[in-house]
């Protein structure tokens, strides 16, 4: 078992985050968040998404939050395109990279995106081609890949046919996610082994939404098989507006005062990120999900 010495986070709290507020959430707020994120030391930041703006209100100032962002060298800016519509329109914002996402149940693939497994594979190979020629980065997204709300189990074959789906068309980075956070370290492991088999170490991450508690020790669990990347939420905001019960990512703040206790490195200042949590969670009018965040306001409160 050799763990990374370097890990990369990669945050996702202004997209999946975000995406899921029933109130309106001003786009200068958003674009505050971003540059609080990057000022902290965070070097990939999902910003938003090019959806539906029917289906996902809350992300429909994309282009106007894209050219809010004053970019820091050395960030990487995605954006969510599920269609050539949605790359279509996010290419004048310039992103560094997109995400197209799928998943491992036909159910929840129709629900989510209006389409079966199959058909979102043809949906996203022109995505693909059309990013690759304009240099773009392409990762996808296997969602409900360790259990889904209409299926329920899904197996690792499941998972495994979508990750060679993606990579037949070209997906550069392929990220294992848990939608609805039912997965637990072992069945986590196996997931991410699937991916491994079709993608280099440096191109799988995990995604772990943390409902049931389980995100920490799943992002554990990989670490133990070498993944070095994972993508985690200011704060612990969020859900998926197609998956109700299911909460927020794992927090930014408790997977980097955990890897932090390992001696991994992240370039990301805890103290500065904390601030961030803090920043969104009042702009939200609550307190933070994140245990780290919440222990570490109260001392900062003490002292
Ligand atoms: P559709 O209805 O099948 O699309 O939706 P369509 O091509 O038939 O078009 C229908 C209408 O949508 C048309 O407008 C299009 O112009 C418009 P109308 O003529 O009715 O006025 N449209 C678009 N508008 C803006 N941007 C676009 C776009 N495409 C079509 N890109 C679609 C298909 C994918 C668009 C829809 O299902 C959708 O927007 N879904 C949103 C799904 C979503 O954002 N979910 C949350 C993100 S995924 C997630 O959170 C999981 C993740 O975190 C990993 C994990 O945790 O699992 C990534
Ligand atoms: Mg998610």
């Amino acid at each position: 078992m050799v763990f990374p010495s370097q890990v990369t986070l990669v945050e996702v709290g202004p997209r999946d985050g975000l995406q899921n507020e029933a109130q309106p959430v001003a786009s200068a707020i958003k674009i505050d968040l971003v540059h609080r994120l990057q000022a902290a030391g965070l070097r990939e930041i999902e910003v938003t998404s090019f959806v539906s703006p029917k289906w996902v209100p809350q992300m429909a100032d994309n282009a106007e939050v894209m050219a809010g962002i004053a970019r820091r060298g050395g960030v990487r800016y995605s954006v969510l395109t599920p269609n050539l519509k949605g790359l279509e329109a996010a290419l004048p914002c310039k992103p560094d990279e997109i995400v197209v996402f799928g998943a491992a149940s036909e159910a929840f693939s129709q629900r989510n995106i209006n389409c079966g497994i199959e058909e979102s594979i043809e949906r996203f190979r022109p995505v693909v081609a059309l990013a690759h020629e304009h240099g773009i980065k392409v990762r996808g997204a296997v969602s409900c890949a360790l259990g889904c709300p209409y299926q329920g189990e899904v197996s690792a074959d499941e998972v495994e046919r979508v990750v060679r789906l993606m990579k037949g068309i070209g997906v550069d980075h392929c990220g294992i996610a848990d939608t609805i956070g039912v997965g637990t370290p072992r069945r986590a492991q196996a997931a991410l082994e699937r991916a491994l088999k079709h993608y280099p170490l440096a191109e799988v991450s995990g995604h772990f939404h943390d409902t049931y508690g389980q995100a920490l020790a799943n992002i554990y669990a990989c670490l133990e098989l070498g993944v070095a990347t994972f993508d985690a939420s200011v704060a612990g905001l969020g859900g998926c507006p197609y998956a109700k019960g299911a909460t927020g990512n794992v927090a930014t703040e408790d997977v980097l005062f955990m890897l932090r206790g390992l001696g991994i490195e992240t370039g990301i200042d805890l103290d500065a990120l904390v601030d961030a949590a803090k920043f969104i969670s009042d702009a939200l009018g609550r307190k933070p999900v994140s245990r780290s965040a919440n222990a570490l306001l109260a001392k900062r409160a003490a002292a």
